[in-house]
C-alpha cells in the first residue's frame, strides 16, 4: 500500500507526516508493507531538504526527516493508494488535478483520521510563524498518523 502526503512547498507539514508515519510503521506489524512519500501542490521549494525548523522539532521527538522537495506529479494519482493533504486548500487543489472520480476518492485531509475535535481542519501552515507553529504541526502529524496507521490496518486486513 503507497501513500503519499501533501502540503503546499513540501518543506515543513507533509515531510513531518512523512517522517511520523515512517516511524509509527516501522514500529507496527505492518513495517515493510507500505511505501510512504509527500509532496507539494507548490514548486517553489523542489529539490530542498526540509526547513530546518521542522527537522529540528522533529529531532527532538525522535523522528528524522528527509528528502528533498517535489511537486505533485500526474502519475501520484495512479501510484498512490491514499493521497492525504494537510489541508483544506491543498485537498482543494488536488481534486482539481485528479484525472478522475476514482483517483479523488483516494484524497483524504490528515485530521479526518485523527481525533473528532480536529476533523475537517487545517494543519497549520508554521513556515510565516514561530517556532510554535512547529510543535503544533508535530501533535496534530501524531494524531493524524495514528489514526491513519489503524485505517490502513482494517484496509490491509479487510
Ligand atoms: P509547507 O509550508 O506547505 O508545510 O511545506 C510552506 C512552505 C513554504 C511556503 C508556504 C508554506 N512558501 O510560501 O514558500
Amino acid at each position: 500500500m503507497k501513500v503519499l502526503f501533501v502540503c503546499l512547498g513540501n518543506i515543513c507539514r507533509s515531510p513531518t507526516a512523512e517522517g511520523v508515519f515512517q516511524a509509527l510503521l516501522a514500529d507496527s506489524d505492518l513495517a515493510g508493507r507500505m511505501e510512504v512519500d509527500s509532496a507539494g501542490t507548490g514548486a517553489w521549494h523542489a529539490g530542498e531538504s526540509p526547513d530546518p525548523r521542522s527537522t529540528r522539532v522533529a529531532a527532538q521527538r525522535g523522528y528524522r526527516l528527509s528528502g528533498s522537495a517535489r511537486q505533485v506529479r500526474p502519475e501520484d494519482f495512479a501510484r498512490f493508494d491514499h493521497i492525504v493533504a494537510m489541508d483544506r486548500s491543498n485537498l482543494r487543489r488536488l481534486r482539481e488535478l485528479a484525472p478522475s472520480p476514482e483517483a479523488a476518492r483516494r484524497l483524504s485531509l490528515l485530521r479526518d483520521h485523527g481525533p473528532s475535535a480536529g476533523r475537517g481542519q487545517d494543519v497549520p501552515d508554521p513556515y510565516y510563524g514561530g517556532p510554535d507553529g512547529f510543535d503544533t504541526v508535530l501533535d496534530i502529524c501524531e494524531e493524524g498518523c495514528r489514526g491513519l496507521l489503524e485505517r490502513l490496518r482494517e484496509e490491509l486486513s479487510a
